[in-house]
């Protein structure tokens, strides 16, 4: 079975996800903004939290849309004012994935995210979720993913 993560990181806790699936035979696409969001911490969660609370798409950089020779799809977000990073919601709405075995993969401050939990349940009822919290600080967290490690 091939399996594929598509993930977005401001902050490294995705990138710190991503270097783990990789050493698990996962192959990697990470999302970037085309615009970089301020290079203040303050200012960047002001305008991510804004951004997703609108449900926006980020313009994103050359995402490759082709998922047909995969059959598990991961995608990892973190949670901005507890929804998706807005270019996650780029992402979403460009991927076909009638027929996949879809996880979502979510990191956050607190290991919650109920706005995001609410929309996967309503828009992809047989996706699997999994919680990170803080995944960079607290290593631990990526035992959580044992059932989707091979
Ligand atoms: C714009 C923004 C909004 C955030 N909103 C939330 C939130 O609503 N709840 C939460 O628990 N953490 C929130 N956080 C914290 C991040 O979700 C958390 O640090 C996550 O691990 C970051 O992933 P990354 O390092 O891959 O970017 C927010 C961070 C940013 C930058």
């Amino acid at each position: 079975m091939k399996s594929l993560f598509i993930y977005y990181s401001y902050t490294g806790n995705g990138d710190f996800v991503a270097d783990y699936l990789k050493q698990n035979d996962f192959d990697i696409r990470k999302v970037i903004r085309k615009k970089k969001l301020p290079k203040s911490f303050f200012f960047g969660v002001l305008a991510g939290g804004f951004l997703a609370g609108i449900k926006h798409k980020d313009k994103i950089v050359d995402f490759d849309e082709d998922v047909l020779e995969y059959d598990e799809i991961v995608i990892g977000s973190p949670i901005w004012n507890g929804r998706f990073a807005s270019p996650i919601n780029t992402v979403l709405s460009k991927l076909d994935l009638r027929g996949k075995n879809v996880t979502f993969i979510l990191y956050s401050g607190s290991g919650e995210g109920a706005k995001a939990l609410k929309r996967i349940k309503k828009e992809y009822p047989e996706a699997k979720v999994y919680f990170l919290r803080e995944p960079k600080k607290n290593p631990d967290e990526l035992l959580k993913l044992s059932h989707i490690i091979k």
